[in-house]
């Protein structure tokens, strides 16, 4: 095959610098990987680059740092014999070239120094074994043994080698295989699909954080319901998110069936993604009904329900994020808060009056427009008369919102009278009345009782205070 040269993807300077230093110290190197990948592709700036060298990467690091103005600094991991330094924004990651083999047990690979060709053998994907010469004689030149360029032209995710032996080797490769599919909008190849399916139990050896890392990106794609049906096809979705695994399915009871929730989970997920880069919104979407695996029950009168399966998703969402190591911080409190909150405005949306908007917002605070959209994304019936009222209706829910919002500012509520206040007024020390003073303040507001205002509010408090039995002395 003719020979190819793409010196426009090495127009940054620091690949001449590169060049230089590997002739310094008499050895190959190649831009590989991801960046290749990605210049072919077009798919925009690239932030790291990973440089192979046939030799010592750590050595061609430092060489290349003292060739830089201002000889960045140089980060060495010894144990996987790389080194990283940044220039000009940009994180150059050096590796020497390689021959593994893993331990069944680890991820962690026994290395030996290798050729170039050794090291593309070893990487987990033809359009990712793409190198680009670095050297005088034929910098620029594309090596490309395993005709990654055709696979990108036809949209193709393979392995170098033999599936089953790169999947054994690093089955976090499964993840990515089905990541790239994903991002990319690529097809997996039958045979590595096949090994994915057969090595999918092996995806226990990976560190959760990795894993984790890999379901982000899938989430994070325009479409990504197309990731979570490769997981379940593969077998892999039930050692990661069992939750999701647990909707799958219809019952019937007496004539009488529900919908497939792992289904119309995954198009709400294509929907919200429509509407949201918020990796923490599509999160929720993705969880939004994983209650109602054990919340399932056929009544006769009722037909199936799923009592309260909003609060016990919520919960889940605590174990799930805990088991998967996942930040149990403020986003993960958000993403319990739109499960719980899931159904409320649909609860709305056949009678919108003003308190109940107002209960809506107070609940939901600064969420309450993404958990509009969360509703909305919620809408998947194929009718198109409902899915038109359904989504008419929301409007008016919204609408309201912004009314009721501009005329009571429930979104932050402070109460207009302080507890100190209540205090000063009944001669009270800290004490339960004040709670049921400042609750009884609050719920009035909500049910439209009195504005939200401080007068309004100062004179519901004096007749409240009244009511049970406290005396005035300010
Ligand atoms: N690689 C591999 N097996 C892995 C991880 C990485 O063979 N489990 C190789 C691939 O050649 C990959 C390169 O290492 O292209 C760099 O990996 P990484 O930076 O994780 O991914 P990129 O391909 O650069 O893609 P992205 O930045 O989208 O993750």
């Amino acid at each position: 095959m003719a020979k190819k040269t793409y010196t426009s993807a090495l127009n940054n300077p620091v690949f001449r610098t590169i060049s230089k230093a590997s002739k310094n110290l008499n050895l190959e190197s190649y831009a590989i990987g991801g960046y290749v990948r990605d210049f072919l592709l077009k798919r925009g700036e690239a932030k790291d680059i990973d440089i192979v060298a046939v030799g010592s990467g750590i050595e061609l690091a430092q060489e290349v740092s003292r060739l830089l103005p201002g000889k960045p600094k140089v980060s060495v991991f010894k144990t996987y014999g790389t080194a990283m330094l940044k220039s000009g924004g940009i994180e150059l990651e050096f590796v020497g070239a390689r021959k593994e083999s893993y331990s069944e047990e680890s991820r962690n690979p026994a290395v030996e120094n290798g050729t170039l060709e050794d090291d593309q053998n070893r990487r987990d994907f033809t359009i990712n074994a793409l190198a680009l010469s670095l050297n005088d004689e034929n910098y620029g030149e594309l090596l490309d043994p395993f005709n990654g360029v055709e696979d990108l032209q036809k949209k193709i995710i393979r392995t170098p080698l033999d599936p089953d032996v790169t999947y054994s080797d690093d089955p976090l490769r499964m993840l990515r295989a089905i990541r790239f599919a994903t991002q990319l909008d690529f097809i997996i190849e039958k045979d590595s699909l096949d090994a994915i399916t057969r090595n999918a139990k092996r995806i226990k050896i990976i560190s959760k954080e990795r894993i984790v890392d890999e379901l982000n990106k899938i989430l994070l794609a325009d479409v990504p319901s197309k990731g979570f049906a490769l997981l379940h096809k593969t077998g892999l979705l039930p050692f990661i998110l069992p939750e999701l695994v647990a909707l799958q399915g219809i019952d019937e009871k007496e004539g009488q069936t529900h919908k497939d929730n792992f289904w119309h989970t995954l198009e709400v997920v294509d929907n919200i993604s429509k509407t949201t880069d918020d990796l923490w919104l599509r999160w929720a979407a993705l969880l939004h009904d994983i209650g109602k695996a054990p919340t399932k029950k056929f009544d006769k009168k009722l037909g199936w329900t799923f009592h309260a399966h909003e609060f016990v998703g919520a919960k889940m969402v605590y174990k799930l994020f805990k088991r998967l190591k996942m930040p149990l911080n403020e986003k993960m409190k958000f993403v319990q808060k739109m499960v719980l909150m899931s159904s409320r405005p649909i609860v709305l949306a056949s009678e919108v009056t003003d308190s109940a908007v107002r209960r809506l917002i107070f609940d939901a605070g600064e969420n309450v427009d993404d958990l509009m959209t969360l509703c909305e994304a919620d809408i998947t019936t194929k009718n198109p008369k409902k899915f038109k009222k359904y989504h008419a209706n929301f409007q008016l829910v919204r609408d309201k919102i912004v009314e009721v919002e501009e005329r009571d500012h429930i979104r932050n509520f402070q109460p207009p009278v302080t507890g100190e206040e209540i205090m000063e007024t009944f001669n009270l020390k800290p004490s339960r009345e004040i709670g049921i003073i400042k609750d009884a303040i609050k719920e009035a507001i909500l049910e439209g009782e009195i504005p939200n205002e401080y007068n309004a509010a100062r004179d519901f408090m004096l007749k409240k205070g009244k009511e049970i039995g406290l005396e005035v002395i300010k």
